[in-house]
Parts: C-alpha cells; sequence; structure tokens
C-alpha cells in the first residue's frame, strides 16, 4: 500500500531509551531489548502500541518486568501490538531470535564473509528488535554483545566502549554506549576477526578523537588513503562549517557485502569495501577519488543527517541533498573547482535528467511511496544537491553560511523537515522562499529557451528567457521555478561588457533571476552585440536552449572567463553536429574543421590544466545524444554517427595527441594528488582519442600501455580503450586481466564492468557464460552490479537490440536475483527507464520484457513497485 505525507501524525508512544543485548551465535542471534516507553501528551487511555518488526520470531514479551498473557499483544508480520499499554513511563522487554546467516536482503543484521554486521537504513532495524522504525524516534542507546571470541574478537557498536570482558565458554562481551539520542537507523553493530589501522585527530575545541579502520585481516594497507581522507574531512568541516566532531571515537568497518556505498551510523560508518580499498596496483584515480568523496559524505552526516536528522523518509533529501553539496564542496576545496563542477553536472545529465524525464521521475521531496528503499535516487541526493547550491548562489557565500548556522543552532537534536531547512535561510537573510521551495516539490527538468536581439541604434540588447517543466507522471502541471542564472556579457575583444542600465528581471552584476514564465530583460548602453554567456557553473539544474551559433559557441570556448562554459561551448558545438548527423543532416567540413581547431587549441593551451583539457576533448556521450534527439532512439545509429563524428574531429589532431600522449609519459611513483591525475587523465583521454580516430598503429600502443602500466589507471584505461574499441588485441588483454587480478573481487569487478560494458554483439552470451560459473558469487551486490547493472545503464546498443535479447536477459536476472535480494533487483530493473523514448521496435521489445517479468509471479514489494511505475510513465 502507499504512504502519504499528509497522512503523517507522530506516534502516540515516544521509545526514549533502548537497553539491548545481542548474543550471537552460529547458527542464530538472540536479541533481547528493553526499551523505555512513554505516552505522548495526549494519548488516550487503551491507545495500543504498535511496533514495526520483519522476520523476527518472539520468545518472550514483558512490561516492567512482568511476562504479558497472551491476549495482551499480537505479533505478525509486520509487527507486535501490544493491546494496552499503560498511560505512564514504562520499559517493554522483548526477546527475539534472528538469523543473520540466512539474510541475504543484506537489511538488518547478517553475516558478509563471516562478519557479522548491520545496515538499518531505512527500515531495517525491524529486523534486529520491534521498535518504532521511524527516524522521529530519537533515544539513548546502550548495546551489550556477547559473541564467540575465536571469530568474532572485534565487538563495536555506535558511540563509547564502556566496559569488555570474558564471557566464559570461549565467549567475551563488550559493551557501547551511545550519548547522544538518534534514530533506529543509525544503529550499528560489527563483531568479527578484523584487522585494523590506527590514527587521531584534535578537534578545534581539543578534543582528542581516536579513528579507527576495520577491514579483513591484510588489507590494512589499503586503508591509508580512506584514513587521510577522513583526517582532511574532519578539518574541513570546521573550517568550512565550524562543526567539530563530538565522540571519543570514529570508527568505520569495510564490509565486502553491501547494498550501497556506504552508511553513516553514528561514530561507527559501515562502507562497501570498494569504497575504502586502495592501492596505486589495483586502484584507478576514480577509485581514489570515490574514496575520498564517500568518506568526506559519511563524516559530514554526522552533522547533517545525525545531528540533525529528518522527520520522516519523505525528507530524505533533507540529509542527503545537503551532505551531497557539503561533500561536493570538500571535493572542490581540495581539488579542482572547475573541474568537479563539471564532472558533477556530467553526472547529473547522465543519471539524473533521465530519471527525472522517465518513467520514474518524481519530486526531490517525493509525497508519496511504496517501498523508500527506492526513493535513495540521483534525484533526492543530486538533484537535492544541486537544490542547496541554488540556495547557496543566490544568497552568497556569507548569506548561506548564516542560514546554515542557524540551522544548526535551532535543530541541533531534532528531527526536521524541508520546510524547517528552508525557514533558516529566510530567517537569517530577512528573505522569503515560498517560490523556491517549489524546486523540492515538483518533478521534473524544467527547459530554459533563451533568445537574443541586439538593436544597434537604441544600443540595447535583449534577452527573451522563457522556462517550462514538462508534465512528469502524477504531475501534469507545473509551475514556474526560481533560476538563478549565473551569466556575463562578453565583448568582441573576448573581455566582460558592462551596462548601464537594465529593466525586465531581477538581475544582479552576475546573475539573473527568472522567477516567472518569461521575462525579457534588456541591458541599455551596449555600443555592440556581446556574445552571452549563460548559466554559469550551471548554476541551475535546467536543460538550455539558445540556439547559438557555433561561431558564438567557439568564441565562448576560447573566451568565457568561466571555465565551466568554455568547456560547455565545446560540448554543445559537438551535440548540435551529431544530432544533425543522427538526423539525417550531414555536417559541413567547414564545421567539423572549426571544431577540431578549437579543441586542438584547447589541448595546446598552455593556461588550462590537465584535467580540464581530459574533459573538454571528447563528444557528448552516446546516451546523452539519444536524450537530447528525445524520441524514437536508435542506439545503433547514434553509435555509429558518434564514431564517425569522433573520427572527423580528432583525426587531424592525431600528431597532436601523439605528441601530448608521448609528452605526459612519466615515471614518477603513483600518487592520487589532482595534479598527476589530471595528467594520467588527459593522457589516457589521448589514448582513447587515438584509437577512435583510426589513427595507424594506435592498438598496438593500447596493447603496449596494457603492459607497461605500473599502476591500475594506466592500466584500466588501457583495457578500457581496447574493449570498447574492440581492438584486435582486446580479447587477449581481458584474459590476461582476469588471470592477473581475478582474485581480488574489487579488480574482478573491473573486469566484469569492461565485458558488460563493450558494445559488441556476444557479450550477452559472455554475461551468461560469467553468471553460469558455480564459482561466481551470485548474492555480491558488487558483482551483480559490476556485470549486470553496467550492461543495462552503460551498453545502450547491446541492452537495447532491436531482437529484444538484452531486455530479456535483464529481466530474467531481475526476476531471479529478486528472491536473494530485492535491492538489487529494483535497482536493476530501473536501467529500463530509457524505454518510452525508444524506436518502436526496440520499444516494443522492452515492452514485452516488462510486461513479462509482471506476468512472472510474486516479486519483492521493491521490485513490482519499481515495475509498476516503470510501465505505467
Ligand atoms: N545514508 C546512506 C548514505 O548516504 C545511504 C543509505 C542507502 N540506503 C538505501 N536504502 N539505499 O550515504
Ligand atoms: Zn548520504
Amino acid at each position: 500500500h502507499t504512504i502519504f505525507l499528509k497522512d503523517y501524525t507522530p506516534s502516540p508512544y515516544r521509545i526514549v531509551s533502548v537497553d539491548m543485548d545481542f548474543r550471537i551465535g552460529i547458527d542464530n542471534t538472540r536479541v533481547r531489548a528493553q526499551l523505555t516507553v512513554e505516552p505522548r501528551e495526549g494519548t488516550a487511555p487503551g491507545t495500543p502500541l504498535v511496533l514495526d518488526g520483519d522476520e523476527l520470531s518472539l520468545g518472550s514479551i514483558a512490561i516492567d518486568g512482568l511476562p504479558l498473557a497472551l491476549s495482551a499483544y499480537a505479533a505478525d508480520a509486520n509487527g507486535l501490538t501490544v493491546v494496552e499499554p499503560p498511560l505512564r513511563r514504562f520499559v517493554l522487554e522483548t526477546e527475539v531470535t534472528i538469523q543473520p546467516e540466512g539474510n541475504t536482503k543484506l537489511m538488518g543484521l547478517y553475516r558478509s564473509s563471516g562478519t557479522w554486521c548491520t545496515q538499518c537504513e531505512p527500515e531495517g532495524f525491524r529486523r534486529i528488535t520491534y521498535y518504532l522504525d521511524r527516524p522521529d524516534n530519537l533515544a539513548v542507546f546502550k548495546v551489550r554483545m556477547t559473541a564467540p571470541r575465536d571469530v568474532a574478537p572485534v565487538l563495536l557498536a555506535n558511540g563509547n566502549l564502556i566496559d569488555k570482558g570474558d564471557a566464559g565458554d570461549g565467549m567475551h562481551y563488550a559493551v557501547w554506549e551511545d550519548p547522544f539520542p538518534k534514530p533506529a537507523y543509525l544503529f550499528a553493530l560489527v563483531a568479527g576477526d578484523l584487522g585494523s589501522i590506527t590514527d587521531s585527530f584534535t578537534t578545534a575545541s581539543g578534543r582528542k578523537v581516536d579513528l579507527a579502520i576495520y577491514c579483513s585481516h591484510g588489507k590494512e594497507d589499503q586503508c591509508l588513503w580512506a584514513m587521510d581522507s577522513l583526517k582532511r574531512s574532519m578539518a574541513w568541516d570546521e573550517r568550512r562549517f565550524g562543526r567539530e566532531y563530538d565522540l571519543d571515537v570514529f570508527n568505520i568497518v569495510a564490509v565486502s557485502d553491501f547494498n550501497f556505498g556506504a552508511m553513516e551510523n553514528k561514530g561507527l560508518n559501515i562502507f562497501n569495501d570498494r569504497l575504502v580499498f586502495a592501492q596505486p596496483e589495483t586502484a584507478t584515480d576514480a577509485n581514489y577519488d570515490g574514496i575520498e568523496r564517500v568518506i568526506a559524505h559519511e563524516y559530514f552526516h554526522n552533522w547533517t543527517g545525525n545531528r540533525i536528522t529528518c522527520r520522516d523518509w519523505f525528507q530524505l533529501c533533507l540529509k542527503e541533498g545537503l551532505t551531497v553539496y557539503r561533500d561536493q564542496e570538500f571535493t572542490s576545496d581540495e581539488r579542482s573547482r572547475a573541474v568537479k563542477r563539471i564532472s558533477d553536472v556530467v553526472t547529473l545529465r547522465s543519471a539524473q535528467f533521465p530519471e527525472d524525464g522517465g518513467p520514474l521521475a518524481h519530486p526531490p521531496r517525493p509525497d508519496q511511496y511504496r517501498e523508500i528503499n527506492n526513493f535513495y535516487t540521483t534525484t533526492v541526493y543530486e538533484k537535492g544537491a544541486e537544490i542547496v547550491r541554488m540556495l547557496a548562489t543566490l544568497l552568497g557565500e556569507a548569506g548561506f553560511r548564516k542560514g546554515m548556522d542557524l540551522y544548526f543552532e535551532r535543530h541541533d537534536g531534532e528531527a526536521t523537515t524541508i520546510e524547517a531547512f528552508l525557514q533558516v535561510f529566510a530567517d537569517a537573510n530577512g528573505i522569503e522562499l515560498e517560490q523556491f521551495k517549489t524546486w523540492y516539490l515538483q518533478a521534473g527538468t524544467p527547459r530554459l529557451t533563451v533568445a537574443e536581439h541586439y538593436d544597434a541604434d537604441k544600443q540595447t540588447y535583449t534577452l527573451k528567457l522563457k522556462q517550462e517543466t514538462l508534465p512528469t507522471p502524477g504531475q501534469p502541471t507545473k509551475a514556474p521555478l526560481v533560476l538563478p542564472i549565473k551569466f556575463g556579457l562578453i565583448g568582441p575583444n573576448g573581455s566582460p561588457m558592462g551596462w548601464s542600465g537594465v529593466s525586465g528581471a531581477e538581475v544582479r552584476d552576475d546573475m539573473i533571476v527568472l522567477r516567472d514564465g518569461s521575462a525579457e530583460v534588456v541591458f541599455t548602453g551596449i555600443p555592440s552585440r556581446p556574445v552571452p554567456s549563460l548559466l554559469r557553473g550551471f548554476s541551475a539544474p535546467v536543460i538550455m536552449e539558445t540556439g547559438a551559433s557555433q561561431e558564438d559557441q567557439l568564441f565562448l570556448a576560447r573566451h568565457d572567463s568561466d571555465p565551466f562554459n568554455r568547456w560547455q561551448a565545446l560540448q554543445d558545438v559537438g551535440m548540435a553536429l551529431a544530432v544533425d548527423a543522427v538526423q539525417g543532416k550531414p555536417w559541413s567540413d567547414a564545421a567539423v574543421a572549426a571544431l577540431s581547431q578549437a579543441m586542438g587549441d584547447t589541448l595546446g593551451s598552455d593556461t588550462l590544466d590537465d584535467a580540464f583539457k581530459a574533459l573538454a576533448l571528447t563528444l557528448p556521450d552516446e546516451q546523452l545524444i539519444g536524450r537530447t534527439i528525445g524520441k524514437d532512439i536508435d542506439p545503433g545509429a547514434i553509435h555509429d554517427v558518434r564514431k564517425q563524428l569522433l573520427r572527423a574531429v580528432f583525426g587531424p589532431l592525431s600528431r597532436q595527441m601523439l605528441a601530448t600522449y608521448n609528452a605526459l609519459a612519466s615515471t614518477a611513483p603513483y600518487a592520487p594528488d589532482p595534479a598527476s591525475t589530471g595528467r594520467r587523465a588527459l593522457r589516457n583521454r589521448m589514448l582513447s582519442l587515438l584509437v577512435g580516430s583510426d589513427a595507424p598503429g594506435t592498438s598496438l600502443l593500447v596493447a603496449q600501455q596494457y603492459d607497461a602500466a605500473t599502476n591500475m589507471t594506466d592500466r584500466l584505461a588501457a583495457l578500457s580503450t581496447a574493449a570498447m574499441a574492440g581492438t584486435p588485441e582486446a580479447p587477449t588483454m581481458l584474459a590476461d586481466f582476469r588471470t592477473r587480478f581475478g582474485g581480488d573481487p574489487l579488480v574482478l569487478d573491473k573486469w566484469l564492468t569492461v565485458t558488460a560494458a563493450a558494445p559488441r554483439d556476444g557479450v550477452i552470451e559472455d554475461m551468461k557464460t560469467i553468471l553460469a560459473d558455480p564459482a561466481f558469487p551470485r548474492t555480491n551486490p558488487n558483482r551483480l552490479r559490476s556485470l549486470v547493472g553496467t550492461f543495462a545503464m552503460s551498453n545502450p546498443t547491446q541492452f537495447a537490440r532491436a531482437d529484444g535479447a538484452g531486455f530479456r536477459f535483464v529481466a530474467d536476472f531481475v526476476t531471479e536475483v529478486d528472491k536473494v535480494n530485492p535491492q538489487v533487483a529494483a535497482r536493476v530493473l530501473t536501467g529500463f527507464r530509457i524505454w518510452p523514448m525508444l524506436e518502436s521496435t526496440r520499444r516494443e521489445a522492452a515492452k514485452a520484457a516488462l510486461t513479462g517479468l509482471s506476468a512472472g509471479g510474486t516479486l519483492s514489494r521493491n521490485t513490482a513497485d519499481i515495475l509498476t511505475r516503470m510501465l505505467a510513465g
């Protein structure tokens, strides 16, 4: 059934403190919980206490020490009801047994490679004990755990360790206490045989915090980058937001079986090990970057998420959007702001825009859901971060910081809402944000259209702006949004052009704030036609259409002071050529030559850095081209056009690219700093462009780089380039990679990813063979996603084959995995979201696969929810 935001009510009872006792055994785990419960003011006598529970088996139940009669409670598949609890503070004591060993859903308490660990967000705690499993119930927790010492010498939970010792019979125990009231989704426990590295951090006010990262034995050396990232995150949050850590210990545990990236449990973050382990031989620059980012993200949750949490799950983006914004700012400060912004926008366009424009579109703050796990989406996370970024853009750095300070001051210790979040910015800055709030409530990516007019007689320059958001499922009509449009006018010599007056909208020096559906902004005192640079820094998450000429775009690529728009201009030129060609309008040689020259100049620039050049020297990816066309997509045709265009644009640059490739070689030992990362990115970009432009001898160059590589970044870049292009050496390289690294699961994932992404016939058969291997770990989310997730999301030509084989393969996989781990199944199924935009043969084939899935028996709520929306949209 569906849960609605409008139905939110506080629970009639509150749990204020929790005392738990875990007896962890090989066969099962016994959980005793003593919950101190209070009726909320106004609760009527006789109001039942309804607790959540899932797959628990109840052993005993008592109130204030007295066992309850059978008629006084009822336990069923969804929980436990105490029929008539006392109307005063009381202690409810339950004892349940759970089976972590058989828990393949990886929610609640489960085992990963022998280690007991938990994942409770959003509704996993109810799989551990009966509870008010909702984020607005904050309680202090004390946790005692007893476990066999030999299999679980390490015993961890939230907060501080207050006692430990021997428990006889080969058992030992530990007691942890967390003084900060928290919702149950932040509960965590770990018991296992783990190695660790330790360090410490002293906060600005002098608290010495013991830091530790736990991992399987032998992996300790691979945790150093994560530790380094953690310490830098702690220092940054003090500098930038005045936020200090608040406990004496901060522990991180890396586990191999985890449904998503990581989890911010108070004082005990639990991580997917792919976001902890790094060493140059097995991890890429992208891995180092991801580790730094997610370590920071989870750490930042301590204030935005834990100290201030969500009232209900509709408010998820309160903590996620804000925390993504914070981790983006961290990376921007630690590395290159421009490069970070461009990469984030690339991700937004390739993941969030398609969600927002497809059958699964939903507002950043949804108002209904059937399965909350399906709302941990790129809309909630990444669009949520864009909304916070717009707030910062509109208020300025100081105004934004004033709001954040007030947020921490006013709401510390609370479970709150988006409304309360917006209110602090309004109050701190003496403004109102009513219309701005629409960003949280409305789904769909706004389209911003801009037309210009220069009047030489009047010396005026006019920008006609229009915004429109297309209907999304359940939201047929849309209201105009507040769009902060950062901009500049550029004069013929390439320098900024000022104006003597402006009217028609709210305009500041560098920003137009569009609030209406349309506006005409008139600048006066303009001596000659300027070239406008609009939406600098991608100041609002919109799809902008300006109809700018190629000449203007290339002018911006050369002269814009905003690096984002320099990058964007080159992409726009490439996009226009690609779209025309797909639609049957072949490009002119002159147009291609002009782009080629601009690319060459960018590459040759001595002011731009390598990382920026690596991002600029490319064409929009196939899926983005497809979505720009917007309907009747034929991925095969797009693939072919893009390949030809790549050759036409970059072929003439092959000598320059080869020279750059050679010049960027380095014998320095691997380091993940921004300059070295940028150098490798540009060099590997050259390699793939050389292959893409069919420069003679380059497939051998790729194979040579593969063999000679001393780090995984260079080796994987070569492997992936070979596999994507289907070079003659690719099969040998893939086979070598597998034998060379097959024993390291995280490197196996890279092999699976490269295999699944290759746009070649036969890939489906290969994947079937891989999955049929009895040694393939069928229950590990990383393995499954690397293979089938990659295929569905990143191999458009094979997934969307006209014969439907790709769709059927994924549908069959979803059916099977759904029985084991519904979250993995539901996530992979979202790969179908492009189906309504495909040309009719493929569209029908996708629909048939989806319909077959819905006919095929009982699906989990997770998968059924995605499927229903997918077919309705
Ligand atoms: N709160 C965690 C994070 O941002 C992720 C939890 C994901 N949970 C889920 N059901 N998908 O980093
Ligand atoms: Zn998060």
